[in-house]
């Protein structure tokens, strides 16, 4: 290995760790760590519990190991090193290592081996492992704050998603029960007041009226469903399936076929609402894009998951291009129905082939919970 890095020019505190038995190569190393530029404060270690204890009591910015003491090798110090602090460079320094033990160390993860015999490159080497370990914890430490962002994305993702329904469930119940509620009672009184008006010119008014207040109630209704159907929370996934494909079945639409088990085991209410909006986003774009004669939905599942495929025979389209698109803000359905798979600890792909049809696989864990009564 060669080291094209110079030592530094100015003098650097060195906090090293040395696993080594002998004296005069723990003074031979201190020399060449001075004549390298370094000001070294070593710690002296020959056993593992020393190694231990000394990596627990301080930050230490490299470790210089001999290959073999009688109570720890190379190897074992490497590992024991490692598993405190996968970053920390670690060089062997030994005084009759062959190349087959070389080549096990480097295995290992050992950084560097240098001989004893020949210390003239410890600087460069210290110098350039100490430079890798910075970049690797500035690596370690981009991960981390990578991670953490996107768990308190997917966090505020969740909570979004839940406030949705919530706000979904409370206008739907208001609307279906206050005012569903209000405006039938209009429309029975308007009704009443018609027949008790005989052969009053108003009567054909008040009839008129009625009407629309009946026209007002179903699409209140309607919306009320739409926005979240009551069997969702009330008899389960199956039947608001079974509710949606009605819904959408009409004389010049597709056929829309539902194979479900009768006894879907009730799961936990955020895997039963992720995969009822994804049937809903999925059927929407079947009968918005895709121009099929039929749309197929089936629900299985096993002991521990739920797996659900929507099918349809239309036109088929360019997964990732649509993907693409919606990454750029042309659309919510695709990315959505990710999201809600995905935060429900399930996962979801697309297979379309253009002229072939769409297939939307999605798979959940099934966490069975009792429904109330
Ligand atoms: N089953 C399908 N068949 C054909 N094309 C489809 C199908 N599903 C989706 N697409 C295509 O993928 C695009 C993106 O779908 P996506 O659901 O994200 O958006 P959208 O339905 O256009 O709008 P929205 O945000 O209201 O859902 C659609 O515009 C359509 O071109
Ligand atoms: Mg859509």
């Amino acid at each position: 290995m060669t080291d094209t890095a110079n030592p530094p020019a100015m003098r650097e505190p060195l906090r090293v760790i040395l696993v080594e038995d002998s004296a005069d190569d723990v003074a031979l190393l201190l020399r060449a760590l001075r004549i390298a530029g370094y000001v070294p404060e070593h710690a002296l270690v020959q056993t593992p519990d020393e190694l231990d204890r000394v990596l627990r009591t301080a930050r230490w910015d490299i470790v210089l190991s001999d290959y073999a003491l009688p109570a720890l090798t190379g190897l074992m110090a490497l590992r024991q090193v490692f598993a405190f602090d996968p970053d920390i460079p670690f060089i062997i320094v030994s005084g009759n290592i062959g190349e087959d033990v070389a080549v096990a160390a480097m295995k290992a993860g050992a950084h560097d081996y240098l001989l004893k015999d020949n210390l003239t490159r410890l600087g460069g080497a210290i110098q350039r492992e100490l430079r890798e370990a910075g970049m690797r914890r500035a690596r370690r430490r981009n991960e981390l704050e990578l991670l953490a962002a996107k768990q308190r994305l997917q966090a505020l993702s969740n909570r979004m998603l839940e406030m949705q329904e919530t706000e979904r469930r409370h206008i739907a119940r208001e609307l279906h029960d206050e005012i569903g509620q209000s405006l039938t009672a209009i429309k029975l009184s308007l009704d009443t007041l018609a027949r008790r008006l005989g052969d009053d010119p108003a009567r054909h008014l008040a009839g008129e009226i009625a009407a629309a207040a009946g026209h007002v109630l179903d699409q209140v209704r309607q919306l009320s469903l739409d926005l979240r159907p009551p069997q969702l929370d009330d008899l389960g996934l199956r039947a608001a399936l079974h509710w949606l494909v009605k819904r959408h079945t009409c004389e010049d639409g597709p056929i829309i076929e539902l194979d479900a088990p009768e006894e879907v085991p009730c799961c936990a209410p955020q895997a039963e609402t992720a995969c009822f909006r994804i049937v809903q986003e999925t059927l929407t774009n079947a009968l918005r894009h895709a121009d099929a004669a039929k749309v197929r939905i089936a629900l299985k599942t096993d002991p521990g998951h739920c797996y659900l495929e929507v099918s349809d025979d239309g036109r088929g389209f360019d997964v990732e291009a649509a993907r693409a698109r919606a990454l750029q803000g042309a659309s919510l359905g695709l990315l959505s129905m990710h999201e809600r798979a995905t935060l429900a600890g399930g996962d979801l792909s697309i297979a379309s082939v253009a002229g072939d049809g769409t297939c939307v696989h999605a798979r959940f864990p099934l966490t069975a919970v009792a429904r109330e009564p």
